[in-house]
C-alpha cells in the first residue's frame, strides 16, 4: 500500500515532514505496513500538506492535513479512501489542476522524483531519443518552429539563441543553466528541481546536442537547499544509469553536467553576473555584446537558458514543434507555468497556454483574495515588474498584449494585493531593493536607487517639494535608459505603473501626474 507526502520545500514549510513520520508512527502503531513515498508537490499550494493514497488503483487526496489529524485519517481508514473532512477525492479531478494543460509539470507531484525507472515509465527520455537520432541543425530547427521563448523573463526566441550558439566555431561549448530564480513569488525552477530533476538533465543534453556543446552546468540559488541535494542524487543516479557523461544512452556521445551553487546574489541572475560568478569572480555585470552565445563562460560560446525553457525541450522533441506552438497565441507559443501567490485563496502552480486571461488566473485559478477584500492590483514579473490595477484584467498572458499596457510576462510570477496595500510603499521596497542588490558597475542604478529611495522618502511622507515628481519621473528615466543590466533599468517599473495607476498612494491627485 502506497501513500504519498510531498517532499516539496514549500509542503514541507507548510509541515510534510511532520505529516509523513506521524504517518510512519501511527502506521507502526497499528501494525500496519505501508510504502511511503516522498512525491513532489502537484503545486496546489493551498492544500498543502497533500496526502494521497493509492487505493484500488485509483488515486485519493487528503488535505491540507495537519500532523494533529493523521490519527483520525487512519481512524477513518484513509487507506481505503474513504471519507474524512479533508478528502478532495481523484487529485486529477480537482477542477485547479484539471483545466490546466500541463506538458513541463505533466509529472510532477505524482512520483519519487529521483525513481529513474518512474521518470522512464511517465514517457521521460523520449525527447533525447528522438533527438540522438537527429543532427544539430535539426535540433535547433525543431526548437525554433515549436515558438518556444525564453521562460526566464526576456522571452528571446530560445531557437536563434541556439542557432547562435550553433553557428559559433570553437573547441569547447557550454550548456548553462540558470536555476537563480530570485524573482519574488516565483517557484516554477525550485519545482522542476525538486519534483522532476530529469527533466531538466534531459533538457540540457538535448542543447548540448543541438549546439554542440559537451559540458554543462545548473547554476542554483543558494537559498534553494533541498533542490541542491535532491539535483546532486539526480546526476549520480543518471550519471549511473547512463545518460550523462559517456555513450549517453549508447549513442557514443557524451554530456557532462555539474551544479554550482550561487552565494546569495539577486543580480547573478543576470547571465553576464551569473557566468562571473560561476567562473569564480564576484557577481558583476559584463557590458553585451558580445553575446554570451558567442563569448560566455571562459569566453566561450555558449547557451545561457532558465530552469523551464530547458525543461520544455524534452517535450518538444518528443511530440513534434507543430503540437507546442499549436498551443498558445501570436508569437506567445507553448504553456506557461504561473506562479500565484500573495493574497490569493487558492496559491499555487497554473501551467496553462498563453492567451488566458489575468482575470481567469486570479479568479478561477487563485479564488479571489484571501482576505475576501476586493482585489487591487498585481504586480507580474517579480519585484521590478510593474503593478497592473484590476481595470487591466482583462488583458491576456501574452508578452506583446501584456507590453501594450506596459507589463511584462517575466518568469511568470503574479503576486495579488487587496486594497489595503499602499503602491507607495511598495514602490518605495523597489528603490530600496535594487539599491541593496545594485553590483554598483553603473552610475544610473547605483546612485539612482539610493537618490529614487531618498525621494521616495519624501513624496511619502508628504515632504515632498513642488518639482518632486518631475523628479523622480525624471530619475526613472534615466535609470531605464541608461543602466546597464535590467536591474537598473527595470526599477523604475514599480514606480511609474504605481504612479500612473494608483497617484492616490503616492499623495497625488490623478491631475497632477499626467
Ligand atoms: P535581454 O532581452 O537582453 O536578453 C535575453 C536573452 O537573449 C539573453 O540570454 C541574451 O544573451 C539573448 N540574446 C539577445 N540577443 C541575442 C542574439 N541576437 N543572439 C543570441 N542571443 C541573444 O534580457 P536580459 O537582460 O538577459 O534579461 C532580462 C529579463 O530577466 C527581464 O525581462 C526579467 O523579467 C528577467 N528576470 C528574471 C529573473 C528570474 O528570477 N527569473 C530575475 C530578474 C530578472
Ligand atoms: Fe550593476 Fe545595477 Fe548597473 Fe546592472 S544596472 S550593471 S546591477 S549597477
Amino acid at each position: 500500500m502506497r501513500v504519498y507526502v510531498p517532499r516539496d520545500f514549500s509542503a514541507c514549510a507548510l509541515g510534510a515532514d511532520e505529516v509523513a513520520r506521524a504517518i510512519e508512527r501511527e502506521a507502526r502503531r497499528r501494525g500496519i505496513t505501508l510504502e511511503l513515498v516522498r512525491n513532489g508537490s502537484r503545486g496546489l499550494y493551498w492544500l498543502e500538506p497533500l496526502v494521497e493514497v493509492e487505493s484500488n488503483g485509483e488515486r485519493v487526496a487528503y488535505g491540507p492535513v495537519s500532523e494533529e489529524e493523521v490519527e483520525s485519517l487512519f481512524d477513518r481508514n484513509f487507506l481505503e479512501g474513504k471519507e474524512h473532512p479533508s478528502r478532495q477525492g481523484n487529485p486529477e479531478e480537482i477542477p485547479y489542476l484539471r483545466r490546466q494543460k500541463r506538458l513541463v509539470f505533466r509529472r510532477i507531484g505524482k512520483n519519487d522524483p529521483l525513481a529513474l525507472d518512474e521518470y522512464r515509465k511517465q514517457g521521460g527520455l523520449a525527447g533525447l531519443t528522438r533527438a540522438l537520432t537527429l543532427s544539430s541543425q535539426q535540433i535547433v530547427e525543431e526548437v525554433t518552429k515549436s515558438g518556444l521563448r525564453g521562460r526566464g523573463g526576456a522571452g528571446f526566441p530560445t531557437g536563434i539563441k541556439w542557432k547562435t550558439t550553433l553557428q559559433a566555431v570553437d573547441d569547447q561549448k557550454y550548456i548553462v543553466c540558470n536555476a537563480d530564480e530570485g524573482d519574488s513569488g516565483t517557484f516554477s525552477d525550485r519545482m522542476v528541481i525538486e519534483g522532476d530533476p530529469f527533466l531538466l538533465i534531459e533538457g540540457m543534453i538535448i542543447a548540448g546536442l543541438a549546439v554542440g556543446a559537451t559540458e554543462g552546468y545548473v547554476y542554483l540559488r543558494s537559498e534553494y537547499p533541498l533542490a541542491r541535494r535532491i539535483f546532486e542524487e539526480a546526476l549520480e543516479r543518471a550519471r549511473a544509469g547512463g545518460i550523462l557523461g559517456k555513450d549517453i544512452l549508447g549513442s557514443g556521445k557524451s554530456f557532462f553536467l555539474n551544479l554550482y551553487v550561487g552565494a546569495g546574489a539577486y543580480v547573478c541572475g543576470e547571465e553576464t553576473s551569473l557566468l562571473e560568478s560561476l567562473e569564480g569572480k564576484r557577481g558583476m555585470i559584463r557590458p553585451r555584446p558580445p553575446l554570451p552565445a558567442v563569448h560566455g563562460l571562459w569566453q566561450k560560446p555558449t547557451v545561457v537558458n532558465n530552469v523551464i525553457t530547458l525543461a520544455s525541450v524534452p517535450v518538444i522533441l518528443a511530440e513534434g514543434a507543430e503540437a507546442y506552438a499549436q498551443l498558445g497565441v501570436g508569437r506567445s507559443k507553448g504553456t506557461l507555468p504561473v506562479q500565484l501567490s500573495g493574497n490569493l485563496r487558492r496559491p499555487g502552480l497554473v501551467e496553462v497556454p498563453f492567451g488566458i486571461t489575468l482575470e481567469d488566473l486570479l479568479f478561477e485559478y487563485g479564488g479571489g483574495t484571501a482576505s475576501g477584500r476586493p482585489l487591487k492590483a498585481i504586480q507580474i514579473g517579480g519585484p521590478l515588474g510593474p503593478y497592473l490595477p484590476a481595470s487591466l484584467f482583462h488583458v491576456t498572458l501574452d508578452y506583446e498584449e501584456l507590453a501594450k499596457v506596459r507589463g511584462i510576462v517575466g518568469h511568470g510570477g503574479i503576486v495579488a494585493f487587496d486594497d489595503t496595500v499602499n503602491l507607495g510603499e511598495m514602490a518605495r521596497y523597489a528603490m530600496e531593493f535594487c539599491a541593496e542588490e545594485s553590483c554598483g558597475k553603473c552610475t544610473p542604478c547605483r546612485i539612482g536607487s539610493t537618490r529614487g529611495m531618498e525621494l521616495m522618502d519624501k513624496i511619502l511622507s508628504g515632504k515632498k517639494a513642488p518639482g518632486s515628481i518631475q523628479l523622480l519621473v525624471d530619475l526613472c528615466d534615466v535609470m531605464i535608459n541608461a543602466s546597464l543590466c535590467g536591474l537598473g533599468g527595470m526599477t523604475p517599473f514599480p514606480v511609474l505603473s504605481g504612479l500612473r495607476h494608483f497617484p492616490e498612494d503616492f499623495g497625488y491627485a490623478k491631475e497632477e501626474v499626467e
